[in-house]
């Protein structure tokens, strides 16, 4: 079975959602990959019996260096797919040279409109009335990777910000899955 390794920061919505719908069926996750100790994706992990690797970029001299060591567990997985969901880090120079054509990550808004963090809260200053979900390859720049696929939907009239984002997240959950399997085939 092919495997899959998933990149977090945070809570880790996202990963469990891709565990819950693939791990042993569609591929195997083979490991969590975290930056942040504590986060909340390392928890869900150990629930779900999945590997987690926390490793963090102040404890290497450098970007490359934090880079390498990550590049070390991934050698001994082979993933075909690297997945980010929720990695609030900047891919760099080195994952990408390794992996390039097989990083793809999940932003909440339609790209290339609102990159960045704070892809929703930035859709919603703006005052956007259709908000959605991309799923792109990931190139060295901020969420500007050829895109695989997109989902969208219109804010009702009254809607609230955390219903927007409530439908923003089930649409994650919805798209990242299928397009990891369709990947995968
Ligand atoms: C998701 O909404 C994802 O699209 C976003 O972080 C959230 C993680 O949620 N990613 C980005 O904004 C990347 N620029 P989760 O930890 O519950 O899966």
């Amino acid at each position: 079975m092919k495997r899959i390794v998933v990149f977090a920061s945070g809570s880790g919505s996202n990963f469990e959602t891709i565990v819950q719908k693939l791990h042993g069926k569609v591929c195997e996750v083979a490991l969590l990959v975290c930056d942040k100790p504590g986060a909340y994706c390392l928890e869900r992990a150990e629930k779900l019996g999945i590997a987690t690797l926390q490793v963090s970029l102040k404890d290497f001299a450098s970007k490359a260096d934090y880079e390498l060591a990550i590049i070390k567990h991934l050698q001994k997985v082979e993933p075909e797919l690297i997945v980010l969901a929720g990695y609030m880090k900047l891919i760099g120079e080195v994952l990408l040279a390794e992996y390039e054509g097989k990083i793809i990550n999940i932003h909440p808004a339609l790209l290339p409109a609102f990159p960045g963090a704070d892809g929703i809260g930035d859709a919603l200053r703006y005052g956007v009335r259709v908000m959605g979900v991309t799923v792109h390859y990931v190139d060295a720049g901020v969420d500007t990777g050829r895109i695989i696929d997109q989902d969208s939907f219109k804010r009702a009239d009254g809607e609230t910000e955390q219903q927007s984002k409530e439908k923003i997240h089930a649409i994650e959950h919805d798209l990242y899955p299928r397009v990891i399997e369709q990947l995968l085939k």
